[in-house]
């Protein structure tokens, strides 16, 4: 038997240690968080994705009666920057929350499995890595790829011929 460790780096960050172009992005996914629509729980959840001539795109959870349906906040920004802007790659995106009580919270709160692998899918079509910012009013977290939350990760060239 044989064991194969994996290694994740996490940067921690203070929001006033972020580049401009970071903080701008970081502080449009809070506002996006009033976008919300989510009177099931009452949590709302904003991100902005950067494009790589600095467009930035917003999303925000939208929920449903019928729970299953709803849309997390990260795939409605991936998905409304990839309908406007096709032919731009996604260079960074930043999330932030807020809990129920309509607090931001303090710490970062970090992606859905869905949405990990559907940040993987623009790190794959646009051959190049998306930097996850994950707001959180004590620190953010900066993830240089979504490699880096999905190991062992399934993509397109895996139904190739190995
Ligand atoms: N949600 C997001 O939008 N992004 C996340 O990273 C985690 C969860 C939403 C989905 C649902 O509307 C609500 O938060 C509670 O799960």
């Amino acid at each position: 038997m044989k064991k194969k460790n994996i290694d994740i780096t996490i940067d921690i960050y203070n929001e006033n240690e972020l580049n401009e172009t970071e903080r701008t992005l970081v502080h449009h996914a809070i506002a996006a968080t009033h976008n919300s629509y989510s009177p099931y729980s009452h949590f709302s959840v904003g991100a902005c994705v950067l494009l790589d001539d600095d467009t930035m795109v917003i999303g925000a959870n939208q929920e449903n009666a019928a729970y299953p349906v709803g849309l997390c906040a990260e795939r409605s920004a991936i998905f409304a920057a990839q309908s406007q802007y096709p032919d731009k790659a996604i260079k960074a995106i930043a999330i932030a929350a807020r809990d129920i009580s309509g607090q931001l919270l303090s710490k970062p709160i970090t992606p859905c499995g869905s949405c990990r692998q559907v940040i993987l899918e623009m790190e794959q079509r646009y051959n190049n890595d998306v930097r996850i910012l994950l707001y959180g009013k004590e620190y953010v977290y900066i993830v240089k790829t979504i490699k880096d939350l999905l190991p062992l990760s399934f993509v397109a060239d895996d139904m190739r011929t190995h």
